[in-house]
């Protein structure tokens, strides 16, 4: 739903910029294409908002990720360029801080700087990563976040706010006024009076009546406070290296993407099957669901390069490394169950 808050914003000032209000007139097929680009990497739920704005996900394009997983800023700029040449309509880009398959944080400085050149919106996807910037020792990768026009925050991911809380960050709040409000004569109230100053949220997004979500936000920064949110994110930053280390020394594992945040990819590589790519991704896949079963860890899988990988993402507050050594044991006796039920 932030996603959505913000691309419906993206859209509506598109719309403004090329002269038509979409509020009135929707997307009138005379008007050229809006493209919007996303990398490989990016999360679907650009796509989902693509399509429900009416904007079809045709209208995404999709950009490569060069070999650390981050959108490859000289493809988009070639993109960029070709669809301008061909008569569509570049509107926006959508980074991601902190992909949802390896917490890739695609390069926002330089996509903040071509944006600005090319006069697009900047949306960034921090569904998952975002509050990792307050992990100083990664905080520089988030450089230019501060730059983008709409940011998309989960407080149910790392902030460990109860399901389910997503946070729309619009730059401009008049823009998004302007997007969403839609105030009924039975609501309305007279400039200066009564409670006709407060901000009412209902303007600023599709629903009208809605929970007090924020509160529990609110509840979760009170309680846990700027250090501790600090501490917190830099402990499973740290867990996530130690995770990367232990997986690197083993024999029998291989590390498949780059740790940047709380979320490591790798693959069980036990010594018969190297070499069999077949054999690798055939026993990787058997053992995810027998390793969610026995309750002892949970891990995803994804697909990275066309490669099937383990996916661990460290986010629970009562994680400790001893858990990482279980997780990896457990990947084992996962293996070996797979092979009996083989036999
Ligand atoms: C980067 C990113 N974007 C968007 C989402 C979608 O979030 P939700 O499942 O809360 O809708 C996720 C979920 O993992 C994500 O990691």
């Amino acid at each position: 739903m932030a996603t959505l808050t913000c691309l419906a914003a993206a859209r509506f000032w598109a719309a403004k910029e090329a002269g038509w209000n979409v509020r009135e007139r929707g997307l009138p097929a005379q008007n050229p294409d809006l493209v919007l680009y996303l990398s490989e990497e990016g999360h679907g739920c650009i796509r989902k908002a693509a399509e429900m704005l009416g904007l079809g996900s045709n209208a995404l394009h999709l950009i490569p990720t060069d070999s650390t997983f981050r959108m490859d800023v000289a493809a988009l700029r070639a993109a960029i360029q070709a669809d301008r040449a061909a008569g569509r309509q570049p509107f926006c880009v959508a980074a991601s801080a902190g992909t949802v398959n390896t917490g890739a944080i695609d390069p926002l400085s330089l996509l903040a700087d071509m944006c600005t050149e090319e006069s697009l919106w900047l949306h960034v996807d921090g569904a998952y990563g975002a509050v990792g910037k307050v992990d100083p020792h990664v905080a520089p990768l988030f450089e230019g976040i501060e730059r983008a026009q709409s940011v998309a925050i989960d407080p149910h991911k790392w902030l460990s706010v109860p399901v389910e809380c997503g946070c729309a960050l619009v730059s401009d709040k008049h823009l998004l006024r302007e997007t969403f409000s839609l105030v009924p004569p039975y609501l309305q109230l007279e400039e200066g009076k009564g409670f006709a100053n407060l901000p009412w949220f209902s303007e600023y997004g599709f629903q009208q009546t809605r929970g007090f979500r924020a509160l529990k936000v609110w509840m979760v920064l009170q309680t846990t406070g700027r250090q501790g949110l600090v501490q917190r994110i830099q402990h499973h930053n740290v867990l996530a290296q130690q995770l990367a280390s232990l997986i690197d020394a083993a024999s029998d594992f291989e590390r498949v993407a780059p740790v940047t945040l709380s979320i490591v990819c790798f693959r069980y590589l036990p010594l018969e099957l190297q070499g069999d790519e077949e054999g690798i991704e055939q026993m990787n896949r058997a053992l995810v669901p027998l390793l969610q079963l026995t309750g002892e860890a949970f891990l995803t899988s994804t697909v990275l390069h066309g490669q099937f990988a383990l996916r661990a993402c460290i986010l629970h507050d009562a994680t400790t490394p001893d858990d990482l050594r279980i997780l990896l044991e457990s990947v084992r006796h996962a293996a070996a169950l797979s092979r009996k039920q083989e036999q």
